[in-house]
């Protein structure tokens, strides 16, 4: 396992399309050592999200800590607080099941320091493969699909900037809490 550097806006390997991992590369020690890599990257920056370019590797993998409800870790009975679950997701496809939009203040490790204001559809779907090789499926709403939908957004080289509305609400990190989040809005760093 490593700490890998990341990618900051203005590096190519940000705007490529990702490519798709190959069938017979699912469930290989090579993937599975490039997850690793991002899980620790991940934790470090302290994103709750993380996609393969933005550590140079131009593959469709993300990884996003998902609502315990979402996440496909079998729960454990010992727990009393329910936990965020790290999920995987290789080749993933998105579908839109409401185009409704709803708006939250994102981030992006690759944007350091900045936060901005994105409307996005509500509600999707994603079909994915984990790192077994398994094909699985799930439906996000909420913040949850804004998450989603950012790093995905990665996988197409496309940054949370260009899907704002409104560059008036593009700000630095403390300015935006100081100036424009309404206290229960939650936002998302990654
Ligand atoms: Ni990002």
């Amino acid at each position: 396992m490593a700490i890998r550097k990341v990618a900051r806006m203005g590096h190519p390997v940000l705007r490529q399309k990702a490519k798709p991992v190959p069938q017979n590369k699912l469930n290989s020690p090579a993937l599975k050592t490039l997850i690793d890599d991002m899980i620790e990257t991940m934790h470090e920056y302290g994103g709750i999200g993380l996609a393969a370019p933005q550590i140079h590797e131009s593959l469709q993998v993300a990884i996003i800590a998902l609502p315990p409800e979402l996440g496909q870790k079998e729960k454990s009975k010992k727990e009393e607080e329910p936990q965020d679950v790290l999920t995987i997701f290789i080749n993933p496809v998105i579908q839109v099941l409401d185009p409704a939009p709803q708006g939250f203040w994102e981030g992006c490790l690759s944007v350091p320091g900045l936060r901005g204001f994105v409307e996005r559809p509500r509600k999707i779907r994603v079909e994915y493969f984990d790192l077994k090789g398994k094909k699985q499926s799930l439906v996000a709403e909420g913040f949850t699909a804004t998450v989603i939908q950012h790093e995905l957004d990665h996988l197409e080289g496309v940054l949370y900037i260009e899907k704002m509305k409104d560059m008036k609400k593009l700000a630095f990190n403390e300015e935006s809490e100081k100036f424009l989040l309404e206290e229960d809005e939650q936002h998302l760093a990654d």
